[in-house]
């Protein structure tokens, strides 16, 4: 084992990482615990340093006036700018070699490739096969490609237990390549600040065992099969309308789907609306056309295919009659 190696395990077997699922960890790791630990160091000395002189030189009754010292010393002075210059120079070395690893590694000629979709305030993944989840999943010891993109603003997907963190940018594609190495459930976040609802922007990485148990879980229907309503239920889930909408009656960003069927809504401008299924598929299609008055001009234009709709109108019609 490295020093370098040995300082990472040192620092993760202290609780102050994650556990490691990615072929990238361990190099994040080493540069961390580099960094960590050079920091710590100065900051005992330092804070310990000036401790011991406040206290020591303090003014005391009959103590003498201190003595004039001398006003500089040039080799004192070059060797705490060499010795912090050098520290910071191996810290920028190192980390960029890291960096450009993880950045030009190359994905091979098979990758497991996943369309990563980015809004507020949800995550979207288009697995091989073609099913898509707002799970990510994977297959541990497989080389892996995700292509991100976004919707509106800059998301960013950041796995801790995978080391890696890449801005999801509307208008052009970013990459992160790796390979998962231990099967698991992991969460994802979004680390770039993308407005209300950022901080509850998460997700599920899901890293299969083989190969064999990705396939049967791709295989599973993507709820063709499904009822109207129970497959509107999955896409509220999915989509991340829950994000905003509750369906219990509390407060949102945007109305509760609790009762709202049949209701009528006053707008934020023009004659109030009865909530239909006109109505209904105008605010998801272009939600900003006719707004409940109270609520901002938040929530992004959904995509979705025809039967898709149908189905989140039928399971807001059910929710009706729910007690
Ligand atoms: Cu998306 Cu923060």
């Amino acid at each position: 084992m490295s020093p370098a190696s040995l300082l990472a395990a040192a620092t993760l077997a202290a609780g102050y990482l994650p556990e490691r699922a990615s072929s990238v960890a361990e190099s994040v790791d080493q540069v961390f615990a580099f960094i960590f630990w050079v920091s710590l160091f100065f900051l005992v000395l330092i804070v310990g340093l000036t401790l011991l002189f406040v206290i020591r030189y303090r003014v005391r009754p009959g103590r003498v006036a201190a003595e004039p010292s001398p006003s500089h010393s040039t080799r004192l002075e070059l060797l705490w700018t060499a010795i912090p210059l050098a520290l910071v120079l191996a810290m920028f070395g190192w980390s960029t070699a890291v960096w450009l690893r993880m950045a030009r590694h190359d994905p091979g000629p098979a990758p497991h490739r996943v369309q990563v979709t980015a809004r507020k305030w949800s995550w979207w993944f288009d697995h091989p096969g073609g099913r898509g989840s707002n799970e990510l999943h994977l297959v541990a010891g497989r080389s892996t490609e995700l292509v991100l993109g976004a919707v509106d603003v800059v998301h960013s997907l950041y796995v801790p237990e995978f080391r890696l963190k890449q801005d999801a940018v509307p208008g052009r594609y970013t990459r992160m390549v790796f390979t998962p190495t231990r099967p698991g459930t992991y969460p994802v976040l979004c680390a770039e600040y993308c407005g209300t609802n950022h901080s509850r922007m998460g997700a599920a990485a899901v890293v299969h065992p083989d190969q064999a148990s990705f396939d049967a879980w791709a295989s599973q229907g993507g709820g063709g099969d499904l009822p109207l309503p129970a497959l509107g239920e999955k896409l509220f889930a999915e989509k991340g309308c829950s994000a905003c909408h509750s369906v219990d009656g509390s407060e949102g960003l945007g109305p509760t789907m609790k009762g709202l069927w049949g209701r009528v809504e006053r707008m934020a401008s023009g004659p109030p609306a009865q909530v239909d299924e006109n109505y209904l598929r105008e605010s998801i299609v272009t939600p900003g056309a006719r707004l409940v008055a109270g609520f901002d001009d938040l929530m992004p234009p959904m995509p979705l295919e025809e039967r898709e709709i149908q189905a989140l109108i039928a399971y807001i019609q059910s929710l009706k009659e729910k007690p």
